[in-house]
């Protein structure tokens, strides 16, 4: 390779549909404007330049992480550096989004046509370090970039008819998705028959939201992200700081409004809306860090 390349993996926005995704159930996803690019310089060997001020901890799980993909990929003689726009550990897919802007930048080095299966394999890899078990939504949506409907490591593009814009809220700080999926399972172990009966409904209103999408019907649509958020709540996943979002922006006019990706003590919440550029303009204002994403539909010109 004799100059600079760059790839990029958006971020992601779970419409309906985390955890039970773990568990078999489908979810649907988006990916969004923000995400992880990766620049590549040449170099005498593969290696990952390590951004500034990240803990020896974390830095070391993420050579980690880049090594098992480099090994897949061949080793290209690159050095990788990474910049992101997307805020980390927020349920927006920040490791998806970084596994599949490397395994992509790797790939592209070759200097061969990148397969969507290997992608997303190589990726898949990546996600493994951060996740241990991940259902593979988050980086399956980031390397497709498109809305889909995900089930079991198979993902079907879902195309809107209408716009479909999202007004995305920082809740504050969380804890990791890792853990926050861990205690869920110990919980669904304890007391089985009453988490799945709640894991098939969680389903089923999966199964209404991608039917409201292919209708074009935004209103149901946001019904079944409401309805979502409560059984979300129910699995305990959800809590004071997400609450008072979710609720506001539903008193700003969110057609349906939850948190998105693990949940917990924060993290990211998500608001539809038909229009949602003058909200997050008032939002701002008032204090909150929030921005808006297309996730699919026709585009204005
Ligand atoms: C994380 O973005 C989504 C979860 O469902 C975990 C997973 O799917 O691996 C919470």
């Amino acid at each position: 390779m004799s100059s600079a390349t760059t790839a990029f993996g958006p971020g992601k926005v779970i419409l309906l549909g985390e955890h039970g995704v773990v568990y078999g159930h489908p979810a649907l996803a988006g990916p969004i404007s923000r995400g992880v690019l990766a620049s590549g310089t040449p170099a005498s060997a593969c290696r990952l330049a390590l951004p500034p001020k990240v803990t020896p901890a974390v830095g070391a799980q993420l050579t980690r992480a880049f090594d098992r993909v480099a090994k897949l990929a061949g080793r290209p003689k690159i050095e990788v550096s990474l910049e992101t726009d997307l805020p980390t550990s927020m349920g927006l897919g920040s490791s998806g989004a970084m596994a599949v802007a490397v395994a992509r930048l790797l790939l592209q080095a070759r200097g061969t046509v990148v397969k969507q299966r290997e992608l997303e394999a190589l990726a898949l890899e990546m996600e493994k370090e951060f996740h241990g078990t991940p259902s593979g939504v988050d980086h399956t949506t980031s390397a497709r970039n498109e809305l889909v409907l995900f089930q079991r490591g198979r993902a079907t593009v879902l195309k809107s008819s209408k716009p479909l814009k999202v007004l995305i809220a920082l809740a504050g700080a969380r804890g990791s998705t890792k853990a926050t999926v861990a205690e869920l399972r110990a919980r669904q172990a304890r007391w089985p028959t009453r988490y799945r009966r709640i894991f098939n409904e969680i389903g089923a209103v999966v199964r209404d939201g991608a039917s409201a999408v292919r209708a074009g019907d935004l209103e149901a649509l946001g019904d079944a992200m409401n309805v979502n958020q409560g059984l979300l709540s129910a699995l305990r996943l959800s809590s004071a700081p997400i609450d008072a979002m979710v609720h506001r922006l539903r008193a700003a006019g969110a057609l349906g409004a939850k948190l998105t990706g693990a949940g917990g003590d924060g993290g990211a919440v998500i608001g539809l809306f038909p229009e949602p550029e003058p909200t997050v303009v008032r939002l701002r204002k008032e204090g909150i860090t929030c921005f808006t994403s297309q996730l699919s539909g026709p585009r204005a010109l």
